[in-house]
């Protein structure tokens, strides 16, 4: 009944590896530096080190187990991130394909479900196809926007803009990440799911933009409003960055091809999830922000 668990120390998976631990559960974890397990539990599970990129390492460390947590691990940054992330993929599929998995629950994306057009998670659509075909029962987790994609606007918002390539106005998706963790050891842990699930996970609710900005005013005690991009102020500010073309097309075709989506998962009770933005925010992004803001008034003087 072994249960293992790839990206452990991610917001994510360390949320569902602890979970399991206070379920009773030892889980086994793919971890590429056992270090940077949390302390606390290092002890408490068993460890297969090794990189999630490599196929012959994830088809060894899932063999025998009897339900696997997969997680894309790849970043879009790379010359062909959507082929990337289905080779990573390989091995996890392998083992199910053999039998020597029973069961796969995947983190996947609202907007898997175009399958192409939505770039990077174009490749979370392609890993979906794959692991249904393979025999094994598979469910597969479609999240919405997480919170901690904010993190990433921090020297944005110290200058009291949200920049967003996405509708201002139009409601979407925002999800705590540690919540989808809650959902991943449920659904782990659960015996009673069998075949091909979908679940989304929504979030407490959809959010446009625009009041994204009004809660992270109160939230960071500071002014935020938000600021429209377009997709190719993106795409030439990623490419001025250095990326390939093929990163530029894959992180940019995110927002460009899920803006207009409607999730096939209704928002309901199974997808509904509890934390606000706004306790989010206060708890991890204002003290993220006074620190970035600390740190760059000491660079300036120093
Ligand atoms: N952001 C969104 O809005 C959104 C929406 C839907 C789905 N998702 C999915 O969410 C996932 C990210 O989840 P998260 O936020 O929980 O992750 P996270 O906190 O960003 O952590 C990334 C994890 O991946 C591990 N990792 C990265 N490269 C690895 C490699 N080559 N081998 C082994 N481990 C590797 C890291 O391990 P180390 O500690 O060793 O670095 C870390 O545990 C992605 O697959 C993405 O597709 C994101």
């Amino acid at each position: 009944m072994t249960i293992a668990v790839t990206t452990p120390t991610g917001r994510v998976g360390s949320r569902a590896v602890r979970l399991l631990l206070q379920a009773g559960v030892r889980p086994r974890v793919l971890v590429r530096d056992p270090a940077r397990l949390d302390p606390a539990t290092r002890d408490l599970v068993d460890v297969r080190r090794g990189d999630l990129t490599d196929t012959a390492f994830v088809r060894a460390a899932t063999a025998g187990a009897r339900t696997v947590f997969w997680v894309d691990p790849t970043p879009p940054t790379g010359a062909d991130p959507v082929a990337a992330s289905e080779q990573a993929a390989a091995g996890v599929v392998e083992a199910a394909r053999a039998g020597d998995v029973a069961r796969v629950v995947l983190l996947s994306s609202v907007g898997a479900e175009l399958r192409r057009g939505a770039g990077h998670i174009d490749a979370l659509g392609r890993i979906e196809e794959s692991l249904d075909a393979t025999g094994a029962d598979t469910l597969h987790l479609r999240c919405g926007y997480f919170f901690s994609n904010l993190a990433m606007s921090l020297d944005d918002l110290a200058r009291g803009v949200l920049p967003t390539q996405f509708h201002p106005e139009r409601p979407m998706a925002w999800v705590d990440p540690r919540d989808i963790g809650d959902v991943v050891a449920a659904r782990l842990l659960a015996e009673d799911w069998k075949g091909r699930v979908v679940q989304g996970v929504h979030g407490p609710e959809d959010l446009s933009f625009v009041q994204v900005a009004e809660i992270l005013t109160g939230a960071l005690g500071r002014p935020v409003r938000v600021r429209a991009v377009g997709d190719d102020d993106v795409r030439e500010a990623l490419g001025a960055a250095g990326l390939p073309p093929g990163a530029v097309a894959a992180i940019a075709g995110m927002a460009a091809g899920t803006r207009d989506l409607v999730p096939e998962q209704p928002r309901d009770v199974l997808t509904t999830t509890p934390t606000t933005l706004a306790a989010w925010a206060y708890a991890h992004l204002r003290p993220a922000l006074d620190a970035a803001m600390r740190d760059g008034a000491e660079g300036a003087a120093g």
